[in-house]
């Protein structure tokens, strides 16, 4: 049974890709610092599979605490790297911190991996790195923009750093995969996305303006360029984001890539307008959402969505849930949370 080092493992995309590792037959560890996430979620990780994850609550910005997990684990199989600050708009006002975090991070485990010769290694990409794209949807051989935002910047920076480690690391693969926008819960309602204070993606703004947290929410902007003036994105089910990082890890195991480092997109190939999304919500909530039209957001990309047809080919990723799914399993979530306020405890968040 390969074991697999989850970073970021408490948080929304780990938590959900832990439970299909271990659903494939994988052994999971996870390290998280819990400085934006809580180690409760892992209870519902349990609940799941019936497995316990033992968690290593390290920085990764620190390099000893990194290399004694590995020390600890020399038969760590595969690094799934997630760990890392993801919301544009903050990233936009605090540049140095999301520098300092997402890239000290990933190059400390990248050291680890070089030391300890792991022979997988799955990052944490965003289609952030694609920019404002001339045209859409958006393939792996889209060029790159300029990020609009640092946040985008990270993601760009910590491609360009594992191309150039894959180049000279005959003993390690590399994948990065390119998320478009995850949203939604596990079906069985036990794990979902948790936001400490105030949520910035927009799935959670939708479900916390709908059972009342938010008063009313605000849509950044009806002026795009786009059929109803509001962004377009690609909204992906949270399992099968998390699916894909398991078929990447088993195309790699299976040695059916030649390749040191490889890149996919994972989106549906639906684009869907932020409007479209609030009006999905509405139907399979049966609310009416309060919602102001504010101005554009900072950062914000105008309009992407995903040629998914490499990671269908290459990985035989096919996405099984849709929007309503999506909205179904947010809203669900969401009520849990309210109705079970205890679920997470507050102590556990460790706020920088
Ligand atoms: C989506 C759209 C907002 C909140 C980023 C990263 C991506 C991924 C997801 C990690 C935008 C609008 C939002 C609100 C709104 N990161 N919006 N009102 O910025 O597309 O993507 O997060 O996995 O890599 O780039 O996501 O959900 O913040 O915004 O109108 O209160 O919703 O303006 O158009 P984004 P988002």
């Amino acid at each position: 049974m390969k074991k697999i080092l989850v970073t970021g493992g408490c948080g929304y995309i780990g938590s959900h890709t832990i439970v299909d590792l271990i659903q494939h037959g994988f052994q999971v560890i996870s390290v998280d610092n819990n400085s934006r996430s809580s180690q409760t979620i892992l209870e519902g990780v349990e609940k799941i599979t019936g497995k316990s994850i033992k968690n290593y609550r390290v920085d990764l910005c620190n390099f000893d605490d990194t290399q004694a997990i590995f020390a600890e684990n020399p038969d760590i199989s595969g690094v799934i790297h997630f760990a890392a600050y993801k919301a544009v708009g903050e990233s936009v006002q605090q540049p140095l911190s999301y520098y300092n975090n997402n890239l000290s991070s990933l190059l400390n485990l990248l050291r680890c991996v070089e030391e300890y010769q792991t022979p997988y290694f799955v990052f944490s990409s965003s289609c952030t790195v694609y920019g404002n794209p001339d045209n859409i949807p958006v393939t792996e051989e889209t060029p790159e923009k300029p990020a609009e935002s640092p946040y985008g910047a990270t993601k760009q920076m910590g491609e360009r750093i594992i191309r150039d480690f894959a180049a000279i690391s005959p003993a390690s693969q590399f994948v990065l995969l390119r998320y478009f926008n995850p949203a939604g819960a596990h079906p069985s309602n036990l794990i979902g996305e948790y936001s400490i204070g105030r949520p910035q993606n927009l799935t959670p703004v939708i479900t916390q303006t709908a059972i009342g947290k938010i008063p009313q929410m605000q849509v950044f902007g009806n002026d795009y360029p786009t059929r109803d003036g509001s962004c377009l994105r690609d909204f992906i089910h949270i399992c099968d984001l998390a699916h894909a990082h398991t078929l990447a890890l088993l195309r790699l195991i299976e040695g059916r890539s030649d390749n040191r480092c490889d890149v996919y997109n994972l989106g549906t190939g639906d684009g869907i307008t932020v409007l479209e999304a609030i009006a999905a919500f509405e139907r399979v909530s049966g609310r009416k959402l309060s919602y102001a039209i504010g101005p554009r957001r900072p950062g914000d990309v105008i309009a992407i969505f995903a040629n998914r047809d490499k990671a269908e080919r290459e990985l035989n990723w096919k996405p099984a849930f849709g929007l309503e799914d999506i909205m179904r399993t947010a809203w669900e979530w969401e009520q849990k949370l309210r109705n079970d306020e205890s679920f997470f405890d507050r102590k556990d968040f460790h706020l920088n």
